[in-house]
């Protein structure tokens, strides 16, 4: 089965556009859960536009499903995913001026550097997973450094969808696949996300040994519409749609 990590970063966006109290990010997490999330996901971004460690340490406290802290290798970061130890750390790069996560993660030409961070948070009983464009250097990077997950870029993927360009579409959904599949017999767990939405999740969800999908943005803007819990039903009912197929 095909697990849906649902990324709540954007609530705390919205919290953080007045510096409020609200919307609650624990009361969405568990509306997240109740409607099947299988995980939540937040970025505790180094310059803090969204997530804030209070809230990686509550969600840590309070959650029944897994917690995956995405972060950058920064040692501050580092340390404190130590201290507070989600179930899952996903390691992305991080750019101050980006809007969102814009590549992945050079792990080919900074092995010696992750290597030490994924060793640390995996000796804390942390599971590690890189993000990563889909390429077979980089999947093999990642088995060299003993991460225990990939977690593949679709953002490529999506531009091309939402250009409707059907040709680089195809290429992009079979480089996944065929990173997919490398990772899964290399012994890595295999993850994907990024620019995931209704319309062009299901190619992805219905490749070999896919894990978990991490959703967020578009999760959160139909949410707006919608509330969070038809949001998140709709894309599992969507995810195991694709399984099937
Ligand atoms: N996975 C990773 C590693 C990310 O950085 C992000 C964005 O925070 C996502 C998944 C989710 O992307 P989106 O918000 O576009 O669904």
């Amino acid at each position: 089965m095909v697990r849906l990590g649902v990324n709540i970063d954007h609530v705390a966006t919205l919290r953080q556009a007045r510096k409020a109290g609200f919307p609650d990010l624990l009361q969405a997490a568990r509306a997240c859960e109740s409607a099947g999330a299988d995980s939540i996901t937040v970025h505790l971004r180094e310059d803090r536009r969204h997530i804030q460690d209070a809230d990686v340490s509550l969600l840590r406290k309070k959650l029944k499903v897994p917690l995956n802290l995405e972060m950058s290798v920064a040692e501050d970061i580092v340390r404190f995913a130590l201290k507070t130890r989600p179930a899952e750390a996903c390691i992305v790069p991080e750019k101050r001026q980006e809007l969102t996560t814009e590549g992945g993660l050079d792990v080919s030409s900074n092995k010696e550097k992750i290597r030490k961070v994924v060793a640390r948070l995996k000796s804390s009983g942390i599971i590690v997973s890189l993000f990563i464009d889909p390429e077979i250097k980089q999947v093999e990077s990642a088995a060299e450094v003993a991460a225990d997950c990939v977690e593949l870029h679709t953002g490529a993927y999506a531009s091309y969808c939402a250009r409707k360009d059907k040709k680089n579409t195809a290429r992009e959904i079979l480089k996944i696949r065929t990173a997919g599949k490398l990772a899964a017999s290399l012994g890595l767990r295999f993850n994907a996300g990024h620019g995931l939405d209704y319309s062009n999740t299901g190619p992805v969800a219905g490749l070999p040994a896919m894990h978990t999908l991490n959703i967020g943005f578009s999760v959160i803007a139909r949410a707006v519409f919608t509330g969070l819990s038809p949001a998140v039903k709709e894309m599992k009912r969507l995810i195991r749609k694709s399984e099937r197929n």
